[in-house]
């Protein structure tokens, strides 16, 4: 069984990315400017955007963190949107999801100019993806592709699950393994609640990417031996082992799948750090698109 290692791919794919930024300031242009905006107290989307602002820091892009009460009125949010569209200085939009309920995540995705949208979440980009026309790839598939590839995994004619459907994840996810790219080439199977016998989908893949929220969700007796295992779930369970009284774990059994695989994600340290790669990647093509 091989780690596929989200420090080393992302390490190595963020050299890259501070390479390319510091040939641009030295070219007098400016540097890829990222705006994340956080609605709310969840400690999950805190940690996430906390971790993105940092990450950007880290490439030498500019960052602008807005933060908002929960209560902050969809007009607001809207407008504070448009504000930054019309921004010539800034090339990437994020709103941390999810939103609370009084928000319309539609509606605040539409807002943001597709030109903006490194998240991929515009129906315009959504549908170039489908299309394969260049456009952004939502960061999560598109970590998991960049993955794929450093390991030089070769996907072609592969039977892949997919557990989970949403649009952030497990849809794009699908579209991407299943195109005439390498990695894809895929016939991939998308399961989800109302999936009829899942534990037979999965014994027939060779690759099974996870991504339904629940944590060890995927057990030994599911996998295949030599699948490959991707595991998107980032689960906050009690832990008497830790101070702080949690831990994170995947939608995996890590413990018992990993001894049948040929590779696999571990969490934390694995898909995790190469979204918030993937989302990097997607505002310096923003940059240089909008520098052109
Ligand atoms: N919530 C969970 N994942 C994501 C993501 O990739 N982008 C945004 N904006 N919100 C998320």
């Amino acid at each position: 069984m091989q780690l596929l290692d989200g420090k080393v791919v992302s390490q190595h794919i963020k050299e890259e990315i501070k390479k390319q930024v510091q040939e641009l300031t030295w070219a007098g242009k400016r540097a890829p400017h990222l705006v994340a905006i956080l609605v709310g107290e969840n400690p999950a989307s805190k940690a996430y955007v906390g971790s993105k602002v940092k990450t950007c820091a880290e490439l030498g892009f500019e960052s602008t963190l807005v933060t908002y009460e929960t209560n902050v009125s969809e007009d607001e949010l809207l407008e504070k949107i448009i504000e930054f569209n019309h921004n010539k200085n800034v090339d990437g939009i994020l709103v941390q999801l999810p939103l609370p309920k009084h928000i319309s995540e539609d509606k605040v995705i539409e807002t943001i100019d597709p030109k903006k949208d490194v998240d991929g979440f515009h129906p315009v980009n959504l549908g170039k993806m489908m299309l394969s026309l260049p456009t952004f790839v939502p960061a999560t598939p598109f970590g998991i592709m960049l993955m794929l590839q450093h390991y030089g995994i070769k996907t072609s004619g592969m039977n892949c699950v997919v557990i989970g459907r949403s649009n952030i994840v497990g849809t794009p996810m699908s579209l991407l393994l299943s195109r005439n790219t390498e990695p894809g080439n895929c016939t991939v199977t998308m399961c989800h609640s109302k999936t009829k016998d899942m534990k037979a989908l999965c014994l027939e893949a060779d690759i099974i990417v996870a991504a339904i929220g629940k944590p060890k969700f995927v057990t030994a007796d599911m996998v295949k031996e030599g699948a490959i295992i991707i595991d998107v779930g980032i689960n906050r369970i009690e832990s008497t082992e830790t101070k702080s009284g949690f831990r994170l774990v995947g939608d995996v059994d890590f413990d018992n799948v990993a001894p049948k695989c040929s590779y696999i994600t571990p969490v934390p340290g694995g898909v995790g750090l190469m979204t918030i790669c993937a989302l990097m990647k997607n505002t310096l093509l923003a940059n240089l698109n909008a520098t052109k």
